[in-house]
């Protein structure tokens, strides 16, 4: 952003013609503000998100976009939008980003710079930010309306991507040379996100008194020495997402202080920087060591994701959460951009920073620009 805020100071002179007249800009600030404002006013939580997907289509048809709605679940519930100027959304570029939400639902407050709601970070600012930039790039005459780009929004990001799974599976065209996803990164490019593993692990003891533990087996203790050899093993790292991190997210096990106990469990949870093989590996040797020992659920291994990120005026960010992008293949290029931090967005207070929202308008622009010369 800091490159935009010098060419604006000199814009009065040298960059007169790069940068937009600024009743313009105010225009599409009041823009954006208010689509963002309408889309955080109508709850969209995961699985229930019917409601912002028929304001969606309405909204996108007042902007001249044709729209296409796939049902992602077959009670109606859960609604995909897909919107384009041509006839189809066989383009070049892609913007993408999701308006399911977590609960609970908080309502739209805004205080000064501040704009507070479920959903006004994570993700209802990237989607109102990419239709105000689709907007600009066709009205400025920037892209050709028709080929260059076209809009996905999603829905059941927040609970396994469902939208962006069946979005993979159903669409007939994926052959964008770029898909620009929207998530909060601080205005930032991701350079890419920790791929994920979730284990349950599950010690068969046999159970005693515990005054004559040579009568038992103790699945507690068994237990511990599994989680203790995965706490001791270095994981793998990565120069761009530094390292793999694992935590034992719940753990339970016996009965009484006086029963050797038959039954322990712990939950573990790795955030996986690179070669996720090398975790699988760890879990079946440690597993194959002790026939005591089970996984009870099928090991859930998300790819670490590698982006691109070297696009001029841009900062670069590591994120340590997941998204919707392993869950759409394809030869493309793909970049992580949306104003605001993830620190708040599951929060209770949730918020966006109104300036922040609408520069990343002119962030989303630019992207596309670039991806289109590239
Ligand atoms: C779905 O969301 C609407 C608001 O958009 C709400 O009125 C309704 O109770 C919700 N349904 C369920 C099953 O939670
Ligand atoms: C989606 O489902 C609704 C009912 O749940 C149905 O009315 C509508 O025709 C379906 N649309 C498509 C495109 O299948
Ligand atoms: C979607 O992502 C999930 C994890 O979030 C992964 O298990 C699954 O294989 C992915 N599906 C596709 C079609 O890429």
């Amino acid at each position: 952003m800091k490159v935009g805020l010098i060419a604006a100071l000199i814009g009065s002179t040298a960059a007169l013609n790069v940068w937009r007249p600024q009743v313009l800009q105010l225009d599409v600030q009041n823009d954006v503000l208010d689509l963002h404002k309408q889309l955080v006013e109508i709850p969209s939580i995961s699985n229930n998100e019917t409601a912002v997907a028929e304001f969606l289509v309405k909204e996108l048809e007042r902007r001249n976009y044709n729209v296409l709605v796939q049902n992602v679940t077959q009670d109606g519930t859960s609604q995909n939008i897909i919107a384009f100027k041509g006839h189809n959304y066989h383009t070049k570029v892609l913007l993408t980003s999701h308006f399911d939400t977590v609960p609970p639902y908080w309502p739209y407050r805004r205080e000064g710079d501040y704009i507070y709601g479920r959903g006004s970070v994570d993700a209802k600012s990237c989607v109102a930010a990419q239709i105000c930039a689709f907007d600009e790039l066709v009205k400025n005459g920037e892209i050709n309306e028709e080929t260059d780009l076209a809009l996905l929004f999603v829905v059941g990001e927040e609970v396994e991507g469902t939208g962006m799974k069946y979005a993979n599976e159903h669409l007939e065209y994926k052959d964008w040379d770029a898909v620009i996803f929207g998530e909060p990164t601080e205005s930032k490019l991701g350079v890419g996100h920790k791929g994920y593993a979730v284990a349950e692990l599950k010690a068969h003891g046999v159970a005693a008194h515990s005054g004559y533990p040579e009568l038992g087996v103790s699945a507690t203790e068994i237990l511990i020495g599994a989680l203790h050899e995965i706490l001791s093993t270095k994981l793998p790292e990565s120069d761009l997402l530094g390292p793999s991190t694992v935590n034992i997210g719940k753990i339970s096990g016996g009965v009484a202080a006086n029963v050797i106990p038959s039954e322990a469990h712990a939950t573990v949870t790795f955030r996986i920087a690179s070669d996720p093989g090398s975790i699988k590996s760890l879990l079946d040797k440690i597993v194959q060591s002790n026939d005591r020992l089970e996984i009870t659920n099928e090991v859930y291994i998300v790819d670490p994701q590698y982006l691109d990120y070297e696009v001029d005026g841009f900062d670069t960010i590591v994120l340590a959460y997941s998204t919707d992008i392993p869950n759409l293949s394809g030869e493309f290029s793909r970049y992580l951009y949306g104003p605001g931090s993830i620190h708040v967005a599951h929060s209770d207070n949730e918020y966006v920073r109104a300036h922040e929202l609408i520069e990343s308008v002119d962030g989303y622009k630019r992207l596309v620009l670039h991806s289109l010369k590239h």
